[in-house]
């Protein structure tokens, strides 16, 4: 694929944010030496690059009670040599979805020949994996994982972690255009291919998000991502004294990251997770708090944001989602961060009260905070679900 360099790169610490990065060429053609006078604001991403890539990587997807259809299609996106992990948190009782999740992966992995795993995030024998490997900030009182895409995201990711995998990205699965799926995926590798660190992340921007209101408006911006990023950007200013709009990402749900950086992280639960994860990193190495990890802080983190050429389309799930799931806690993840100053947490409750998420005088709630991934025992871990996972997962075609 052809994507454009980065151009522009602002730092935070031992953080480096790159501007968005416009996609080119989907498909740039066989490798072929450059001209010398080859432009070098744009790069050239080779196959047998992108292939590498995919099969250092899982992809994780989760689902919650999405239409069968539109989970076929996402995973008929993903590129062949992904590894592919499934985590579930769909009904069982009366119509079990999970079990209809599990035969439509198993039908495609017959006919394509291909490796995926897939597990409920409400499996017993999980939260028993996590209890003895010693990582119980997801389990609820009732004993299991508690619901949230993060939880199941974070899940997934020590499966990713115990298959030896290098990278892990995170693709919904109520994304009705396959070539979209398949589109981040490159776009993840194109991203991996250009970092310098080990430590990277790269977060997709969709070119449009269409609406099917009257006719279709091809949109650009969703308004919780407008604030998010506002709010995130406002932090960034007000802690290096230059404004900048450089975060344009802040909710990417189609993101990944090396594991190398993902261990590090702390994740905030539901959908707060993808601003968090920023928050994190600047927490971890921007380099105003103590630093995480000596090691990242030497090497440095590498964010990159690429902007698809596919429309982004998905299922809506309504304003109240949107305000009370999506909004407020992710924008509360910066309001209680350390780093968070008064003028940026004023822009906070600003938004939260203008789109009546929160009263006056009120504050966001305060974020649940898992641990860094690197505290589990990966090899308890590993030992309780290897033999359950092949038992009931799609793996005939090894
Ligand atoms: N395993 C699991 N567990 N999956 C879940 C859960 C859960 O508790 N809750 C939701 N999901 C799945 C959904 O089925 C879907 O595949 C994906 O997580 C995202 O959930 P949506 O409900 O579709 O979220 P959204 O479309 O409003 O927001 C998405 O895009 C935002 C902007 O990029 C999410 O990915 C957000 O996290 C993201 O910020
Ligand atoms: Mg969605």
């Amino acid at each position: 694929m052809r994507i454009e360099s980065p151009r522009y790169t602002e730092r935070f610490g031992s953080v480096r944010i790159n501007e968005v990065q416009k996609v080119l060429e989907l498909d740039s053609g066989r490798g072929k030496a450059l001209p010398l006078n080859e432009n070098i604001a744009v790069q050239k991403i080779e196959e047998d690059i992108i292939k590498d890539i995919e099969e250092e990587m899982a992809i994780v997807i989760p689902i919650k009670n999405e239409k069968l259809k539109l989970f076929e299609g996402v995973i008929s996106g993903i590129p062949h040599d992904c590894l592919l992990i499934v985590v579930s948190n769909s009904r069982r009782k009366r119509v079990d979805r999970f079990r209809m999740e599990k035969d439509t992966l198993n039908q495609f992995c017959h006919f394509t020949h291909r490796q995926a795993l897939i597990f409920h995030q409400k499996d017993p024998i999980l939260a028993q994996a996590l209890n003895e490997a010693g990582y119980t900030d997801l389990i609820g009182e009732d004993g299991l994982v508690r619901s949230g895409k993060a939880e199941g995201m974070i899940a997934a990711t020590f499966i990713a972690m115990a298959a030896n995998k290098k990278y892990v990205g995170f693709v919904d699965a109520d994304n009705y255009f396959p070539g979209a799926v398949w589109e981040y995926v490159r776009c993840f590798t194109a991203g991996f291919s250009m970092a310098k660190s080990p430590y990277a992340m790269v977060r997709i921007q969709w070119r449009y998000k269409p609406k099917a209101s009257a006719g279709m408006f091809f949109k650009k911006w969703g308004r919780v991502s407008q604030i998010t990023n506002r709010c995130i950007n406002s932090l960034i200013s007000n802690k290096t004294g230059f404004e900048t709009e450089i975060i344009k990402t802040g909710n990417a749900g189609e993101h990944a990251m090396s594991l190398k950086l993902a261990e590090m992280l702390c994740y905030a639960s539901g959908y707060a997770v993808e601003p968090q994860e920023l928050i994190s990193v600047f927490e971890g190495f921007g380099g105003t708090l103590p630093m995480g990890h000596q090691a990242v802080a030497k090497h440095g983190v590498d964010i990159f944001q690429i902007e698809t050429r596919n429309p982004h389309l998905h299922e809506e799930k309504g304003l109240e989602h949107l305000k009370n799931e999506m909004l407020l806690p992710g924008i509360g993840t910066i309001y209680h961060s350390p780093l968070c100053d008064e003028t940026t947490k004023k822009i906070i409750l600003t938004e939260l009260l203008h789109a009546d998420a929160i009263k006056a005088g009120e504050e966001p709630p305060k974020p649940r905070i898992s641990a860094p991934l690197k505290n589990i025992n990966l090899q308890k871990f590993r030992d309780v679900m290897a033999e359950h996972l092949s038992s009931y997962s799609a793996l005939e075609e090894k």
